[in-house]
């Protein structure tokens, strides 16, 4: 594929929880996230039937890759395109792709997902989004939903997983943390309603209103204990959210109380060797018509 050189194309203001494009805390949080939540749900495409008769697959807003770079690992006869609006997250990508010997099928581009999907009609055989309601405010669904159908070829895959907003754990540190970053994403436009769920229930929906059809979802609960690699994963994420999400908390007028104070004693109760959280994401994934 050839797009617009990199250098041309003018930046929106950010709609994304971390507003600053260059941090590089933020690459690391994205490349763990991305880990452990792959891992967790057990794999690349667990709900699908049979994942290698999709030959063309797009990743929109891919992060740091590592969705893009296991499917081409797992998948030989899958060629993948990621886009993401941070240069940053690219070049890593890019990078990470050479590492494991699968440039060769596998692109990444700088794209502003919000303003339209750069690619011709017809192309996908599968249109991957996970976790952009991080940067999609509750009206840009039908454009975006509309971009991936565009993109998509008759009868190809729309899959979109999202997680809720409140993680359920017994930490009232980071109870409280979570109602703060719940209220920034309400008061910004990025839920529906002001709940806990965040917009997993709407996914379904949303899907079948802007044109996918047989609709299905599958939901996951990914547990974390203390003292476990995935309690350590999660640990460390949550440290990065806790630091990074706080000038978009403050942004919105949602913060309560000694933010430091909260993240501090949120880090030390997840330490405790009683503390447990669970996740819950959902995935929804639709057909375009033939
Ligand atoms: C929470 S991360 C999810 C990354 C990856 N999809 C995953 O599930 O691991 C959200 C990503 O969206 C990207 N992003 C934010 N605004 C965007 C936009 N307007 N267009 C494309 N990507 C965007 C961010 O740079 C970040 O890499």
């Amino acid at each position: 594929m050839s797009n617009p050189p990199e250098s041309s194309k003018q930046e929106h203001p950010s709609t994304y929880f971390v507003q600053d494009r260059t941090n590089l805390e933020e690459l690391e949080r994205v490349t763990v996230q991305d880990q452990m939540i792959t891992a967790s749900m057990g794999g690349i495409l667990p709900e699908q039937a049979d994942p290698s008769a999709y030959r063309r697959v797009l990743d929109v807003a891919c992060g740091s890759g590592g969705w893009v770079i296991e499917a081409a690992q797992t998948y030989p006869t899958m060629t993948l395109i990621g886009i993401d609006v941070s240069k940053r997250m690219v070049d890593y990508a890019r990078e990470q792709a050479e590492k494991a010997q699968v440039a060769d099928r596998v692109e990444f581009h700088v794209m502003d997902a919000l303003r339209m999907l750069e690619f011709p009609n017809n192309y996908f055989d599968l249109v991957n989004m996970r976790c952009s309601g991080s940067f999609m405010r509750t009206w840009d669904w039908p454009k975006m939903l509309s971009e991936m159908l565009r993109i998509a070829r008759p009868q190809a895959v729309i899959r979109v997983t999202e997680p809720e907003i409140e993680h359920q754990n017994n930490s009232p540190a980071l109870t409280q943390f979570f109602a703060m970053f719940q209220c920034a994403m309400f008061q910004s436009g990025h839920l529906f309603e002001n709940n806990t769920t965040g917009i997993i229930d709407h996914l379904a929906r949303l899907l079948t209103q802007h044109g996918c059809q047989q609709v299905q979802t599958r939901s996951y609960a990914l547990e974390y204990r203390t003292g476990t690699p995935a309690g350590q994963a999660y640990y460390n994420d949550c440290k990065y959210v806790l630091r990074n999400l706080k000038a978009f908390i403050q942004k919105w007028g949602c913060i309560s109380g000694d933010y430091e104070a909260i993240c501090k004693q949120a880090l030390e109760e997840m330490q405790q060797d009683t503390f447990h959280s669970t996740w819950n994401l959902r995935t929804a994934w639709g057909y375009k018509s033939r």
